[in-house]
């Protein structure tokens, strides 16, 4: 049997990709289902944190890559989740101002996310190639003011860290955050063929070396962290795999983020309580560090966030295993709630050292 070149394979790969890209509107795919699950909890989230802390804040959420709003099996797509969310702060706290600014290159989508689109009152659309957009709307005095959200969920890899630099470089740098979807197994299995639009890719990020999706991810992360926080959910879809990342400059962004994710993608009946922790898992980080050092409440809830662990999930975990393979001791007298493990960025922002937790009681 002929032996197929790795760039027929690269080819092949690339070519149905495109295909299933030309598809894309019409069956929602699972993966694609998590990414928007995750957005519309973190917008929600996010939403209810801002309006609270600034009561006339301006919100705006730039949608780089728009698409059609809608998908032909019924869902909705990234506009339509944006503007409910929008529309649900606005009942809630109406001395906000918010704005949809969303693009989409492609005539038909354009048309379909216009029509979309047409109820919401706070909407602004354009037809742009999505760097020509994002170039405008950064070279706007609006970009410099306000709360900026970013959604850049392109079908393949042009956004580079120097696009995200450009972001943060051009806007109200603490008001702005970026959620980006990065389709990853593509970049893990053609690294070394010599696809030149993921040669940049690679490039931009530092990436030489991988040794697994989620080495991958994580090689990314690092390189983003150099500048902000970030962190990321790997998302499997059949033997395809997807990386939605998120980027800001304030740790309660992260923790937002995380929540987000893990709220979406834990499921409670896989849950066991674990006596034996396996390394790889939470409880089996955890403890392996635990292990190594004790921490108080802050250097834990910081070496979770560090390592790209939702708090939620940090906290459940402890908890359910608290006297067995973790211990804690409280630096007060006071009667303390069990349940209550000060592993929140309120102890962090105000440097509030409640507890110590270690692997001996
Ligand atoms: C992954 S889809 C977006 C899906 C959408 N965010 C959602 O969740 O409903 C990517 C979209 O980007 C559009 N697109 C592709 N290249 C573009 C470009 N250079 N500029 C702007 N839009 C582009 C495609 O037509 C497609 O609708």
């Amino acid at each position: 049997m002929a032996k197929k070149s790795p760039q027929l394979d690269l080819f092949n790969n690339l070519a149905k990709q495109r295909k299933e890209d030309q598809k894309f509107f019409d069956r929602q795919a699972q993966h694609t289902t998590q990414k928007l699950n995750i957005l519309q909890k973190y917008l929600s989230a996010y939403l209810a944190i801002l309006s609270v802390s600034a009561k006339y804040i301006n919100i705006k959420i730039i949608d780089a890559y728009a698409g059609t709003g809608s998908f032909v099996s019924g869902e909705d797509g990234s506009p339509i989740i944006i503007c409910r969310e929008l529309e649900n702060i606005l009942k809630k706290v109406p001395e906000i101002s918010v704005k949809y600014i969303g693009n989409e290159l492609q005539q038909d989508n354009f048309a379909k996310l216009n029509k979309n689109l047409i109820n919401f009152p706070f909407i602004q659309l354009s037809q742009q190639d999505a760097f020509e957009f994002l170039d405008n709307y950064l070279n706007s005095k609006e970009a410099k003011q306000g709360c900026n959200l970013f959604f850049i969920d392109p079908f393949n890899y042009p956004f580079h860290k120097e696009h995200i630099d450009k972001i943060f470089n051009n806007s109200n740098c603490f008001g702005t955050e970026i959620l980006l979807f990065v389709p990853i197994s593509h970049l893990h299995r053609f690294k070394d063929i010599g696809n030149e639009k993921i040669n940049q890719f690679l490039h931009s990020y530092g990436i030489t070396n991988v040794s697994s999706e989620s080495d991958f991810a994580e090689q990314i992360r690092n390189k983003i962290r150099r500048d902000y926080f970030c962190a990321y959910y790997l998302l499997k879809d059949g033997c395809n795999s997807y990386c939605l990342f998120f980027i800001t400059k304030h740790k309660k962004g992260i923790d937002a983020f995380l929540n987000a994710g893990y709220n979406t993608l834990h499921n409670e009946e896989e849950k066991e309580i674990s006596l034996l922790p396996l390394p790889w898992t939470t409880l089996g980080k955890v403890v392996d560090e635990l292990k190594k050092r004790s921490m108080n409440n802050i250097e834990l809830y910081n070496w979770a966030l560090n390592n790209n662990i939702a708090p939620k999930e940090l906290r459940q975990e402890i908890m359910n295993n608290l006297g067995n393979k973790v211990f804690i001791k409280y630096f007060d007298d006071r009667k303390h709630n069990k349940t209550h493990l000060y592993l929140d960025y309120k102890y962090d922002k105000d440097n509030l050292c409640k507890a110590l937790f270690s692997t001996e009681g």
